[in-house]
């Protein structure tokens, strides 16, 4: 094969792939070059996209930067390698028109058009769609900004950096299209994950994102972290579901508990809705089932459940319909599904008993 084996010409295509979210000159310069959040990384999945193997034939050192405008999430692709296969029989495969069918048709293969549609967007990007929350963290990363361990700032002061939860639906101006661009993270990072219909009416997205205010400046910049997005079931008789179907926190921003804000203003905002009756989880990974135990126990702790003691042990009650009834009606107040809230409360006991 060339003179090289095959080994030489294939790549693993979760490696060739780095993803980054591009911020203007002047933004990554008050991050500091070693922030986490304008690194590259890579997707943990590509096998929708490449093929079961992850495994991509024909190339040499093969490279494929696909970046994003840290709040538009328009896109930039480059495809580089050091040598291509020139067999006929065994020609390389295509990388360009296979990824061609994943993302939408307005990336660029241009530094100087992406380097201006990152400047733009530090300038007038806004997220879009209603903002529902908004938290901030103690530790603000940046540079000189010692606050690790410290209180959450103020989201009037300055410097605080403050994160923006924001719902949408297909109908929200744009929104569509913003999608188109932010899906592949679902096959990127979620395992099984695949691209939900558009013609599904009743779609409906929270979408986070982080917000600076520029030194020195008045405006501010929005940077995409992750985003959920759930659809309405019928629920007899007049009520609805919530499913959640997809939850991502981009790897830059995992593990800093962004994953749990999105979730419980998710929760908190299911339980301001009259029409829902319960959220319920489209088959969850391993990591997000951990997540969501976390916050519903915080949350059940927090409405003082354990309180009921004699309740959540079920000594000193008389009857099992009793406690049935205490059940059934704190399930139906806080619109946890079955499944999980019987969990939830076990998980309680043996905090109990502990
Ligand atoms: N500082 C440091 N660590 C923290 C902080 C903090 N302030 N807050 C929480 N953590 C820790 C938590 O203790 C937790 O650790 P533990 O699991 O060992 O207890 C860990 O960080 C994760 O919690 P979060 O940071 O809140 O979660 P994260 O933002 O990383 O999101 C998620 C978790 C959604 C699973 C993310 O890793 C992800 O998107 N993964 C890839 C996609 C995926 O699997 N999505 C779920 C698919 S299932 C579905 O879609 C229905």
């Amino acid at each position: 094969m060339s003179g090289h084996d095959e080994e030489y010409w294939v790549s693993d295509s979760n490696e060739a792939m780095s993803l980054q979210l591009i911020r203007s000159q002047e933004d990554a310069d008050a991050l500091g070059d070693d922030d986490v959040a304008i690194q590259p990384f890579n997707p943990t999945f590509t096998y929708p996209i490449f093929g079961e193997s992850e495994k991509i034939f024909g190339y040499h050192n093969l490279d494929i930067k696909l970046h994003y405008a840290s709040g538009s999430l328009k896109q930039f692709l480059q495809i580089t390698h050091d040598e291509v296969i020139k067999s006929t029989d065994t020609p390389p495969d295509p990388i360009e028109e296979t990824l061609f069918r994943f993302i939408p048709a307005d990336y660029t293969k241009s530094e100087v058009a992406f380097d201006a549609v990152v400047e733009a967007d530090a300038d007038h990007f806004k997220p879009l769609g209603d903002k529902i929350a908004s938290y901030t963290r103690a530790s603000a990363s940046g540079k000189g900004k010692g606050k690790a361990n410290g209180a959450a700032p103020s989201e009037d002061s300055d410097d605080a950096v403050v994160y923006e939860m924001y719902k949408t639906k297909w109908d929200t101006p744009g929104f569509r299209e913003y999608h188109r661009r932010m899906q592949i993270f679902i096959l990127f990072f979620i395992e099984g994950g695949s691209y939900v219909q558009e013609d599904e009416e009743a779609w409906e997205f929270i979408t986070l994102f982080e917000r600076r205010k520029r030194p020195n400046s008045d405006v501010y910049t929005y940077h995409f972290i992750g985003y959920t997005s759930l659809y309405p079931f019928w629920c007899f008789p007049d009520k609805v579901r919530l499913r959640l179907s997809q939850f991502v926190i981009l790897p830059p921003y995992q593990n800093l508990g962004h994953g749990s804000h999105l979730y419980s203003a998710l929760f908190e905002h299911m339980l301001s809705r009259d029409e829902v009756a319960e959220l319920t989880v489209e088959d969850p990974a391993e990591a997000f089932e951990d997540l969501r135990d976390r916050n519903d126990l915080r949350f059940l702790v927090k409405e003082g459940v354990p309180d009921d003691a004699n309740f959540l042990t079920g000594v000193g009650i008389e009857s099992r319909g009793e406690r049935a009834a205490w059940e059934a009606a704190l399930r139906k107040k806080y619109k946890i599904a079955q499944r999980q809230f019987d969990r939830l409360l076990e998980l309680l006991l043996l905090r109990q008993l502990d």
